[in-house]
């Protein structure tokens, strides 16, 4: 890969150890992918924030680092292990909370901004069409490519975070035009559309590949749902949807696979992923809640009252929750409104064993990451468990 001088001056260390790391992890990473340069990079988004995640190995690799780097372009971060003011009631353990304030803490001194949400693009951290990126987590990076028409790569947080460093990122995959054109047709034959079991009845059939939706009119919250759905349940990085994302218009379909979603896949998505009963723990929020998704949600719980004795969560972030403090309220009265946190990136297997969810992705990581039975249910499905 070629360096400037710049570059090349990063890399002796003339800028310091976290530099000289972070350039090593970039030039690594370039030559495996055959990239020819670095691009500059707008702003960067990381993942690998969770004590449950990262553990010792990654606090001493954020030392390494936060001890004379900093980040150069504006950086974002993804949930952490806990809400950092409820994690007492949340069942976290002091130990827990005491590792994972450090690490909340070694990315404030590398200038991180530390909202901890997975939806920096609804309010912390919102790129421009055409920009370049170094974003990890997957739901925010497919959501950054396909429905803003930004670039990112599918990084993984130490990749995300050497970017940040250098204010680079090399130049392959997703950052390349022709990555970008659509490898297969989806033609959506629905009455109404779970954008969830879309994500991930689609999912498992591209894997990697650009799919290219037609016959679905998502709003920009379906579109986060299946940005994120997608992502868990295969490895989707972007997608176009004809009429609606900004790089689907005029493109070439010819010769394309072309695959069909009609109810019998649906349901085939439904059963792989709907696999407990009697939840102890009632999650919605992933990815974290929008604006828009609270109000829906108030309006919705408004005069009814609170059933069952199955915990309830509602996570978002806090500049969300800042913005809609009374709805914020009324959904107080039927569970906790967690913030910098999520059902899967907080040890929930020390206290539950099975969890209802309405997110495609969460179906996902909730068996793998945190050996839960999954109760599968559309929003209202969930509504309906705790009201
Ligand atoms: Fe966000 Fe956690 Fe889901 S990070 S996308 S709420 S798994």
């Amino acid at each position: 890969m070629f360096l400037t001088e710049d570059e090349e001056a990063m890399l002796a260390g003339d800028k310091g150890e976290g530099v000289r790391t972070a350039m090593e992890l970039l030039v690594a990473l370039g030559d495996i992918y055959e990239a020819k340069r670095l691009l500059p990079i707008a702003s960067a988004h990381l993942s690998g924030v969770s004590y449950k995640t990262i553990g010792e190995g990654g606090i001493e690799f954020l030392e390494r680092l936060s001890k004379d780097a900093k980040v150069t372009v504006p950086t974002t971060l993804n949930p952490a292990g806990m809400d950092r003011q409820r994690w007492k009631e949340m069942g976290i353990s002091p130990r827990f909370a005491d590792r994972q304030l450090h690490i909340i803490d070694r990315y404030e001194r590398l200038g991180v901004t530390t909202d901890c949400s997975c939806t920096p693009y609804l309010g912390t951290n919102v790129p421009r069409k055409g920009e370049v990126l170094a974003w990890a987590e997957s739901n925010a990076l497919s959501f950054a490519n396909s429905v803003i028409g930004a670039r990112t790569n599918r990084e993984g947080g130490p990749g995300a975070l050497a970017a940040a460093i250098v204010g680079r990122t090399p130049e392959y995959g997703l950052h390349l035009d022709e990555n970008r054109a659509p490898a297969a047709v989806i033609d959506v034959e629905l009455g109404s559309v779970d954008y969830s079991l879309l994500g991930q009845a689609v999912g498992p059939v591209v894997g990697g590949r650009v799919p290219y939706f037609r016959g679905i009119r998502p709003t920009i919250d379906q579109l986060k749902t299946l940005s994120a759905a997608m992502a868990a349940a295969g490895s989707v990085g972007m997608f176009h949807v004809e009429g609606v994302t900004p790089e689907a218009a005029g493109r070439d379909l010819s010769g394309l696979e072309r695959i069909g979603i009609g109810d019998a896949e649906i349901e085939a998505a439904r059963q792989r992923v709907d696999t407990g009963k009697d939840p102890e723990l009632i999650a919605l929020g992933c990815p974290h809640l929008s604006v828009e998704e609270i109000r829906g949600l108030a309006a919705k719980l408004k005069g009814r009252k609170r059933k069952g004795d199955a915990e309830v969560w509602f996570c978002t972030s806090r500049c969300t929750v800042s913005k809609c403090p009374r709805e914020v309220e009324i959904l107080s009265r039927f569970g906790k409104v967690v913030c910098d946190t999520c059902m899967v990136v907080t040890p929930i297997e020390e206290r539950f064993s099975t969890t209802a969810t309405d997110s495609g992705k969460a179906c996902s990581y909730l068996p793998t990451l945190c050996s839960q039975k999954v109760v599968y249910r559309t929003t209202d499905g969930l509504l309906e468990m705790i009201s």
